[in-house]
């Protein structure tokens, strides 16, 4: 099993909870390569619309951003962890993400991520992890992605060192059964009935695409639609 993790931060709680998640998909599968990147201090998105228009190589930030797309289209699994600020993501890995806007349904979306799975993890001091791994989970389902599992903790804490034992615990729990589930469907699971159906849809838009050129060369060369 491949899996790739992309951290908001190199430290803090919800590294550390990544870091859990780590430890227990290795437990299950020893022989797991994992690759972790960093996207603090990600540049943001330029907004040029060159990924989508003249190729993702054109980005001006296509260093960065070319390693970790790789690492994910490698990969059986994907992790995004990112602190909750502001009941909100990170401005980090919200820069990152928009990168990836060429990889989503309504562009070129890549054959390997028809199994593959995420995992979006959040914490937060009381209020707004789930809504965090909620956006995480759309940004999985616009990159097409089959699954997406959802870490949300509550932590109290403004660091992990002062999150309690009993809440650790809890956590070491929820952890566990995710990396189980994790473990058992990797390279396995299916992609919903709503994004089938959108993916179907998106054949006609595609067939009638004359607004980004490439696109729908991607989606010829995909054999996904005739030429
Ligand atoms: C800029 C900023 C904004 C935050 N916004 C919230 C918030 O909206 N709700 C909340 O309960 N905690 C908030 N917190 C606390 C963090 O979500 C919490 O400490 C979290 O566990 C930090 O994760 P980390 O250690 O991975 O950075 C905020 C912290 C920072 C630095």
């Amino acid at each position: 099993m491949k899996v790739t993790a992309i951290h908001s931060k190199p430290l803090g709680s919800t590294h550390a909870v990544a870091g859990m998640l780590l430890g227990e998909i290795k437990k299950s599968s020893p022989d797991a390569e994992v690759r972790e990147f960093v996207v603090a201090g990600f540049k943001p998105c330029a907004g040029c619309f060159s990924c989508f228009s003249k190729g993702e190589e054109h980005c001006p930030h296509y260093g960065d951003v070319h390693p970790i797309i790789t690492a994910i289209e490698e990969s059986d699994v994907v992790i995004l962890d990112c602190p909750t600020y502001c009941l909100g993501i990170s401005g980090a890995m919200k820069s990152f993400l928009d990168h990836l806007g060429y990889r989503w349904f309504a562009h070129r979306p890549h054959p390997s991520m028809k199994h593959k799975i995420g995992v979006a993890i959040s914490t937060t001091g009381t209020l707004g992890a789930k809504a965090v791994t909620k956006a995480l989970k759309s940004q999985f389902f616009g990159l097409t992605a089959a699954k997406c599992y959802r870490l949300s903790f509550s932590v109290a804490g403004f660091d992990w060192n002062d999150v309690k034992d009993n809440k650790k615990r809890k956590i070491a729990r929820a952890v566990q059964k995710t990396a189980r589930k994790v473990a058992a469907g990797s390279g396995r699971a299916n992609r919903s009935l709503y994004l089938r159906f959108i993916l179907r849809a998106m054949r006609i838009v595609q067939s009638k695409n004359d607004w980004f050129p490439l696109d729908k060369a991607w989606w010829q060369k995909q054999g996904w639609i005739g030429t």
